[in-house]
């Protein structure tokens, strides 16, 4: 791997701990303004010390992230659908040239296996790779399946081994049963959605046995950005993440850091 792929890839999964606690406010590219995401600026400038990386596309960083931030960018640069239409009819909405005028540290887009427009997101991955690595960029694959498939380790294990195969550097996928299996097929590193807003205990439940499985980190939003207290959420989340603390211990310290605001 190239010096600087590696370096930016570093800027996300930090070499310490070969971890990563990566923010998801990519919403809102077919949700519109989603619950917790109304005014992103109001909820997410006080969570980007806590953030290894934000994931996010160019219009909000532009608009509600200060060019001061120094938490490093993962721009979701694939879209052109909506939660009325078909989802998996994406395209690649930004170019190349602009992730690396924003100064982002990696790229993403969505694939969808199983779906209608399956081969169109593949190709899609498959030419932002081209592109992303001529630039040293490296790019995340979002899985995501087909309406009537599982979210199952073998429909997952499918799409993050696609995703692989196709040149991704890291995987974004969702945590299910057997999720080392998940994690054993694919060569490169694998970081898992949050998935919808659950109690507290049970997103950090989540995220400690993706870690245990095998998964790098997660990028994980509506169970942070929509929790309670989301100060205190992340970083409980980096306790289990980068500590490797037990749920009990995190959630005590989501328990503390809520009552002290
Ligand atoms: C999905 O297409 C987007 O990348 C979302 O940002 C992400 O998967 C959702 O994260 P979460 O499930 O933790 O809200």
């Amino acid at each position: 791997m190239s010096w600087g792929l590696q370096n930016r890839l570093n800027r996300i999964i930090r070499p310490d701990t070969k971890r990563t606690v990566m923010l998801a406010i990519d919403h809102g590219y077919f949700l519109g303004p989603t619950s917790g995401l109304e005014e992103p600026e109001k909820t997410i400038v006080p969570l980007l010390p806590h953030a290894d990386a934000l994931m996010l596309t160019r219009g909000i960083l532009r608009q509600c992230i200060p060019p001061t931030s120094n938490t490093p960018i993962v721009l979701r640069v694939s879209g052109g659908s909506s939660i009325l239409g078909k989802l998996d009819n994406e395209g690649i909405t930004t170019s190349i040239q602009e992730a690396i005028r924003l100064n982002v540290s990696a790229v993403t887009l969505s694939i969808f296996v199983g779906a209608e427009h399956e081969k169109q997101t593949l190709m899609n991955l498959s030419q932002l790779v081209n592109e992303a690595e001529a630039y040293d960029t490296p790019v995340l694959a979002v899985t995501a399946v087909g309406k009537d498939m599982g979210r199952d380790a073998r429909y997952l294990g499918l799409c993050c081994r696609i995703a692989a195969e196709l040149g991704a550097h890291f995987v974004k996928t969702y945590y299910c049963e057997d999720f080392e299996q998940v994690v054993t097929g694919c060569p490169v590193p694998i970081v898992v959605a949050g998935g919808k807003k659950t109690p507290e205990k049970e997103a950090l439940e989540l995220a400690h046995n993706a870690i245990q499985q095998g998964a790098v980190g997660v990028d994980m939003g509506r169970n942070i950005f929509q929790s309670e207290a989301p100060h205190a959420m992340i970083q409980a989340v980096r306790k289990i993440v980068h500590k490797n603390a037990s749920v009990n211990e995190a959630y005590d310290l989501f328990q503390t850091l809520k009552n002290q605001k």
